[in-house]
């Protein structure tokens, strides 16, 4: 199997590329991405959190940050999973400091007195809302445009078919590879540069560049419906791909979703309800 550029050996079947385009073709589309969604002369916060995705997501900006005059800082949320955080934290200071970066650590026992294994029933189930609260408020605090999250295709294309076993037609309407910044609601919009790439690419990408990441899951995630509908669904790069786009074509044409946002009466951060689910949990947890 050739190179679709040159005679050289391909190293991956779609995109049929070589060692030498894989990685130009790979840069080139978040480049795009960038391009599409006018990312440039920005303060961007990337999360990392030491897994694959973070961790090409925030080598390839900083390849791209002069070029878009990105501004960009990178931030751990250290959870208190035992040696799995740990690990995480260590991998994801080594990448900073490859990309002569430093990490902002946010310790969640210390700064907000629990960790997420205090959360007894599914934890991973929290740790989406735990997280998206965190960096929003920090990224609000410290003046960011962005907020850089890791989902890729595959992601993705779970949620949305997990919404559609479960006919959550709302939640659809929040797929997408950028939600925008809404300063005033103190809303930091969120961005997936690694949105129209599968899981094969990215690991490829990591594997060329020689980039450290967590191997595993974390694990309190084994039993969960993301990692069976993996195991089990196989769809080609193509069929993803056009899975995600034909969702971003529908939702075009399903009603706004009328969401009344307040702000909670304890942090004054957005919430749809009196008190917000971070400062809930929170509370819960404390007495
Ligand atoms: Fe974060 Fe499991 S606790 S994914
Ligand atoms: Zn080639
Ligand atoms: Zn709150």
């Amino acid at each position: 199997m050739k190179c679709q550029h040159c005679r050289k050996k391909a190293i991956i079947k779609s995109p049929r590329l070589c060692e030498d385009h894989f990685p130009e073709y790979f840069e080139r589309k978040i480049g795009k991405f960038l391009d599409k969604f006018k990312i440039k002369n920005k303060k961007i916060l990337v999360s990392i959190s030491g897994g694959k995705d973070s961790v090409v997501v925030s080598y390839v900006l900083s390849k791209l940050k002069e070029k878009y005059n990105l501004q960009i800082e990178y931030f751990f949320i250290d959870l208190g999973i035992p040696i799995f955080s740990e690990k995480s934290k260590e991998i994801s200071l080594e990448v900073t400091k490859k990309l002569n970066n430093e990490l902002i650590i946010y310790n969640l026992e210390k700064e907000d007195g629990f960790t997420i294994m205090d959360i007894k029933y599914k934890p991973c189930s929290y740790c989406g809302m735990i997280r998206r609260y965190i960096l929003n408020k920090y990224a609000y605090e410290n003046n960011f445009d962005y907020v850089v999250l890791g989902h890729n295709l595959d992601d993705e294309v779970f949620f949305l078919f997990n919404n559609m076993f479960n006919k959550n037609i709302s939640q659809l309407q929040r797929t997408g590879p950028l939600t925008l910044t809404i300063k005033e609601k103190k809303l930091i919009g969120r961005i997936k540069p690694l949105y129209f790439l599968t899981e094969e690419e990215i690991l490829l990408y990591a594997k060329l560049n020689s980039l450290p990441y967590i191997g595993c899951a974390c694990p309190n995630s084994l039993k969960s419906t993301q990692r069976k509908f993996k195991t089990n669904i196989e769809f080609s790069r193509d069929q993803k791909l056009n899975i995600v786009y034909t969702i971003l074509e529908v939702k075009k044409y399903l009603p706004e979703e009328k969401v009344e946002l307040k702000f909670c009466q304890n942090c004054g951060y957005p919430t749809t309800s009196d008190t917000c689910k971070f400062c809930k949990t929170k509370e819960r947890l404390r007495r």
